[in-house]
């Protein structure tokens, strides 16, 4: 195979998230969040809980260590608003920063940089309580939350990211029930969800910046470009349909300050005057998170009267998603040309497989280091066609809580024994490793 190699300076690292590593759900003063009450009404297909995940709360040293040893310079973790604010609004948990404060200095110590997302998931229950991301007064809570966590730690942290994949989160959380907190509310309970997280980032971006103008501001969505499954008008109509609320509500909000106009009559009576101006920002970074393309058919009794029809594909991921690399170098190109060549990272990028422990007690996830591999080739080919891409954050660097499915499905590049917590790197790991070391391969 030819070498393939990034820009000099080429940023490489690790992505996780608090809920889904941190476990300890009852330490320090922490507050309730909608996953713990997702899970205890026995919405986890395994029955698992996040109560303990990879106890990384108390392990943090020794996840810092693999990073560190991989030869990793960046890492995004999340900051969970119910350690900091435990009621959503009003007192602050010193415990809770203080653990931040931990971590993040123990990251600096290995040369790691560390890169904050404040929202990835974990919403206060409290809030919920109070209509969670459905209604605007949410805005208030997760700015003041933003400029706490930030008086403590932008001495240090210099990479700030916002809110983790508000399309997600609206989509399943709100509209379709499978996430937290399950509303099953369709087009409204997306749309809404979709624009009080473009207001309430807004919003904290503004409260980050008057922090910090040294800072570098940015947010994650998760992108997947949206092809329709047939050429049939209906089908291709819907396929644009849905690259608007997955795509284009979240990434145009910030990037242009716009709703699309294929949705501006459904949004009317959620969108205030002023809103545009307030949901874009001009953003230093902007992570992508990467798992597929989109396949969409036309099909009523959904929201939008579309739903996920047949990828055409013949590698599928443990989750059951299809391995499309080449749609990774579509999405940076279509940055590169639609939105004028942001910096862009990729904040996540990987995929589950069903792993075995080989009786040499290590783990030889042949797939999954194929799945990195072909994915690397486009991000270089998308740099090499000048794409502002600074960065590759691999998802994940343990085995974890993955949500819904909970621990039953393994994304990490370091497996994560549940019974005695003990952390083994996957050939994944050492061959992502020699890249990051080598800068290619
Ligand atoms: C993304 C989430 C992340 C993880 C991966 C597999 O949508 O941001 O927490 O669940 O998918």
């Amino acid at each position: 195979m030819t070498d393939v190699v990034f820009p000099r300076g080429f940023f490489w690292g690790a992505s996780t998230s608090s809920y889904q590593i941190e476990g300890a759900l009852d330490a320090d003063g922490r507050g309730p969040s909608v996953w713990d009450t997702f899970t205890a009404a026995g919405r986890i297909g395994d029955g698992s809980s996040a109560a303990t995940a990879c106890d990384h709360y108390h392990r943090w040293p020794e996840d810092i260590a693999l990073l560190k040893d991989a030869g990793f310079n960046t890492y995004r973790f999340s900051i969970a608003w119910p350690r900091i604010v435990p009621a959503g609004t009003g007192a602050v948990n010193g415990k809770g920063l203080d653990f931040y404060d931990r971590l993040v200095d123990g990251l600096l110590e290995a040369g790691i940089r560390p890169m904050a997302c404040l929202y990835h998931w974990d919403l206060p229950q409290p809030l919920e309580d109070r209509g969670g991301w459905l209604g605007r007064e949410i805005v208030g809570p997760f700015a003041d939350y933003a400029e706490i966590v930030a008086r403590r730690l932008a001495d240090r942290v210099k990479d700030w990211m916002t809110l983790n994949e508000p399309n997600v989160v609206a989509i399943f959380g709100y509209g379709l029930g499978d996430h937290a907190p399950g509303h099953t509310l369709g087009e409204a309970g997306m749309l809404k969800a979709l624009h009080h997280q473009n207001l309430a980032q807004g919003a904290a971006l503004r409260a980050l910046r008057a922090i910090g103008p040294d800072l570098r501001l940015g947010t994650v969505i998760n992108l997947q470009p949206c092809g329709a499954q047939s050429a049939d008008a209906q089908d291709v109509a819907a396929a644009a349909r849905w690259d608007a609320v997955w795509n284009r509500v979240p990434l145009d909000g910030v990037m242009k300050g716009e709703i699309p106009s294929i949705l501006a009559e459904k949004m009317a009576g959620i969108v205030q005057p002023g809103d545009e101006a307030a949901i874009r920002f001009p953003i230093d970074l902007l992570g992508i998170n990467y798992y597929s393309r989109m396949t969409m058919k036309y099909e009523t009794g959904h929201p939008f009267d579309v739903w996920w029809g047949e990828a055409k594909c013949d590698r599928w991921t443990g989750m059951a998603w299809p391995v499309q690399p080449d749609g990774l170098y579509d999405l940076l190109t279509s940055l590169k040309d639609g939105y004028g060549n942001p910096a862009v990272y990729i904040a996540e990028n990987g995929a589950a497989y069903d792993d075995e422990v080989a009786p040499d007690g290590m783990v030889h996830d042949a797939e999954r280091v194929a799945f990195y591999r072909d994915h690397l080739v486009q991000v270089a080919r998308a740099a090499a066609d000048g794409c502002n891409v600074k960065g590759y954050l691999c998802w994940s660097l343990l085995d974890n809580f993955e949500w819904a499915f909970g621990l039953s499905k393994r994304f990490g590049i370091v497996r994560v024994d549940y019974e005695t917590l003990k952390r083994t790197p996957k050939d994944s790991y050492h061959f992502l490793s020699a890249v990051a070391k080598r800068g290619g391969f």
